[in-house]
């Protein structure tokens, strides 16, 4: 289990979070003096940098050398990060960044994250992201991308003397030499219009050009057409929501029904010290009043396994049962003695399945552990299938995930690969589809 760590020296701003803790102590020397002045300027220059050292071209700090050109700005100003000069090759399988100069592994251009480090979006460049992009049916691309992404908008509305697209493309020199009679090669039933891949059919809007026809779009095999369910009519389509849902005014949302109706919202957490319920929006249940707050809070530590049961609105999560707590403090070599790390220590003897009733965490049982078990203290998910009432759960120390019946006996082994990082376990009880 990690301890709680208490960092509390480290002055972060956006230009400079130390991402490691290598950097981390490195900085600390400097984030007294420069929590007290702004970092960005105003601070006194410094007289001069050792070896092995940088200076920022504000002059206002030295950095390590090897900071230099890291990828990442570590002066205010971002100089250590300006006018470096990279390798022109990368590796094989790997992405060369067109300003940071960075090989970056291939897999990670145009994954939806920039990595070629800040002021650096060359892995992610729109043009060459999104090169096959292309808009569905009766619709077509603006020229250039806002904010990474392409938009598009009707054919019919390109050279109609209207901007449709944010930066104009629809009326521009594609429209210049365009008469209705350029689209008689075409045959299209309504018209044509120049978009920016050649003359293109239009139809009414819920149509697309197909095999030299207007034919209905299917709205509902895009995935962004309906939150939930979809229905295609001839020319247009509806939006419909499952049990215990309703449709949102924008007729696409679904927004949960609540149950009871009339309860109010509350939100069940685990902190590092409780497992509490609060009420975001309202007082709690006015039927006890205020209830005490060993209502509705259970001192418990570190609980990542948890799962709440709807049909009898009870809350079990894995408790571990601390024996004894002490203070450890250590003198790390790079840090003055005031600057030492102290964190609490845990000492764990035990840790057990722990049920709460929601509505007075008072009322507590505590589960027979799960057979197949030694101990639950590496159990980092469980969730409890409401149908069969079996258990699923996932044991992070040994990389395996468990279902066990109601009694919690007997359990079996479903899984054993590579499960350490598992964070969550929701199921779902529908049979698989195929
Ligand atoms: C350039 O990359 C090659 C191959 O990775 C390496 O051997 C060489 O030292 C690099 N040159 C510089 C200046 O970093
Ligand atoms: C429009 O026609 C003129 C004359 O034929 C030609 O010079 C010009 O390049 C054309 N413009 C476009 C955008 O095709
Ligand atoms: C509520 O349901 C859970 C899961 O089935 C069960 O383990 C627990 O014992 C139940 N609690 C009560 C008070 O019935």
């Amino acid at each position: 289990m990690m301890p709680p760590l208490r960092v509390a020296w480290v002055v972060c701003t956006i230009l400079l979070c130390p991402s490691s803790g290598l950097e981390a102590a490195a900085q600390s020397e400097s984030v007294e003096a420069r929590s007290s002045t702004p970092v960005a300027g105003g601070a006194a220059a410094v007289r001069g940098c050792g070896e092995g050292e940088w200076r920022c071209a504000d002059g206002a700090r030295c950095v390590p050398r090897a900071w230099r050109c890291d990828g990442r700005p570590h002066c205010a100003d971002g100089s250590d990060e300006l006018d470096c000069t990279w390798n022109t090759t990368c590796r094989e399988g790997q992405f060369r960044c067109a300003t940071s100069g960075l090989c970056i592994a291939a897999s990670w251009r145009c994954d939806g994250d920039a990595d070629c480090g800040p002021r650096d979006n060359s892995d992610e460049d729109p043009y060459m992201c999104e090169k096959d992009f292309k808009c569905r049916g009766n619709w077509a691309r603006c020229a250039t991308p806002v904010g990474g992404q392409f938009s598009c908008v009707p054919i019919v509305q390109f050279c109609d003397g209207e901007r449709h697209c944010a930066d104009g493309s629809d009326e521009w020199d594609i429209c210049d030499n365009f008469t209705v009679s350029s689209c008689a090669p075409l045959r299209c039933e309504l018209g044509c219009r120049p978009t920016h891949d050649g003359l293109a059919c239009y139809c009414k809007p819920g149509y697309e050009q197909r095999e030299g026809k207007c034919a209905d779009t299917d709205e509902c095999l895009l995935e962004e057409s309906c939150a939930q369910r979809c229905a295609n009519t001839a020319g247009s389509y509806s939006c419909s929501c499952g049990p215990g849902f309703v449709l949102d005014q924008d007729g696409f949302s679904c927004l949960a029904l609540n149950d009871p109706v009339g309860e109010p919202m509350s939100l069940i957490v685990a902190t590092q010290s409780d497992v509490r319920r609060v009420w975001p929006d309202a007082a709690p249940p006015s039927r006890h009043a205020a209830p005490p707050s060993r209502h509705a809070a259970v001192t418990a530590l570190d609980v990542r396994a948890l799962h709440y049961n709807y049909d009898n609105r009870s809350i079990c999560f894995v408790h571990h049962i601390v024996s004894r707590s002490s203070l450890l403090c250590v003198d790390a070599d790079d840090f003055s003695k005031r600057t030492s790390i102290c964190f609490v220590h845990h000492i764990v003897s035990r840790s057990s399945l722990l049920c709460v009733d929601a509505d007075d965490f008072s009322k507590r049982t505590y589960l027979p552990d799960p057979d197949f078990f030694p101990d639950l203290d590496t159990v980092n998910a469980v969730a409890v299938d409401w149908v069969s009432g079996s258990w699923y759960v996932s044991d992070g120390g040994r990389e395996a995930l468990y279902v066990c019946a109601r009694s919690l006996a007997p359990c079996r082994l479903l899984l054993d690969a590579a499960l350490s990082k598992l964070h969550g376990l929701a199921l779902d009880p529908s049979p698989p589809a195929g």
